[in-house]
């Protein structure tokens, strides 16, 4: 996390992000995990994953982590002390079970949610001791998120949508809209810039989402169920992609997948049950 040039919003892009905040009432990765909803079951064809990178020196680790919700009088128990490892360029399967704390673990580890004990490193850093101002910076510049349902701001164009987490970031324009091209042509999506989200197919919406989470240059991709709400041909795609992505900048990906062909496919799975994991 070293230190950012900050730069002035246009008077466009004080706009977009106050409209981008109206709609969703808050931070944006805040609202977008306000919006974290649970996934359903889809099959899809097996894709075939390219010759892995070297992978690097361990970027994320949890230790013994645990989380509870309480729900009235009730205790849940979604993560019962979970410690993994995953090392830079890696990408990995999350999977388990529906309520095994599989989109818990990402949101932890992505610092979305505070753990109830035990401790996250990401990229050398215990994000259990970052002040919230330190936390939002780790979460703009460190990862990325992408989910099953998309998340794009119906009325900002495919481009601005692709930008807003630049502005967030408050990164040089003149940057930030030079990696949104470099971004749009890397998903594909280079003709679609000037569209609005309804006029893309499901699969674009979701290259659309994934460029969106590269914009800040993240360490870490996290993916909760990206192929959940595609139809077996585009998931492939979004999964070659990822692929390409790891290939391309070294990204670390975790990604949540019920998909048993597409678990057995990327470098390793890791499979939780009732909060724990189990290989
Ligand atoms: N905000 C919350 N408040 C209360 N309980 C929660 C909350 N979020 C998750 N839980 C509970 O924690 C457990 C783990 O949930 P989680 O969403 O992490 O499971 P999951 O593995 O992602 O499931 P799915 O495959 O259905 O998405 C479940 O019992 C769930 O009901
Ligand atoms: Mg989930």
């Amino acid at each position: 996390m070293g230190e950012q040039q900050k730069h002035a919003l246009t008077e466009s892009d004080e706009q977009a992000i106050q409209q981008f905040l109206d709609a969703f009432d808050g931070d944006f990765h805040e609202a977008i995990a306000a919006l974290y909803t649970h996934g359903k079951q889809v099959k899809s064809k097996p894709v075939q994953v390219k010759d892995q990178p070297v992978l690097g020196d361990v970027i994320v680790s949890t230790e013994s982590l645990k989380k509870q919700y309480k729900v009235g009088k009730q205790q849940v128990h979604a993560l019962n002390g979970v410690s993994i490892s995953v090392r830079q360029g890696e990408f990995v399967a999350l999977t388990g079970p529906s309520g095994s704390g599989k989109s818990t673990l990402l949101q932890l580890i992505g610092g979305l949610d505070k753990a109830s004990s035990g401790s996250i490193t990401i990229d050398g850093v215990e994000i259990g001791s970052l002040k919230d101002r330190h936390l939002a910076e780790f979460r703009n510049k460190t990862v990325g998120f992408v989910f099953q349902f998309f998340y794009l701001q119906p009325f900002l164009s495919v481009a601005k949508n692709v930008e807003v987490p630049g502005m967030f970031a408050r990164s040089r324009p003149d940057g930030r809209h030079e990696r949104v091209k470099e971004l749009l042509d890397a998903v594909d999506l280079a003709e679609r810039a000037d569209h609005l989200p309804k006029e893309l197919s499901g699969g674009q919406m979701q290259r659309a989402a994934i460029a969106r989470a590269l914009l800040n240059q993240p360490k870490i991709l996290l993916a909760d169920e990206p192929t959940g709400n595609l139809d077996s041909v585009n998931s492939k795609a979004i999964i070659e992609l990822f692929e390409k992505i790891r290939q391309r900048f070294g990204t670390t990906i975790i990604m949540v997948t019920h998909d048993k062909e597409i678990a057995a496919q990327v470098d390793r799975e890791i499979r939780l049950k009732d909060g724990e994991v189990v290989s």
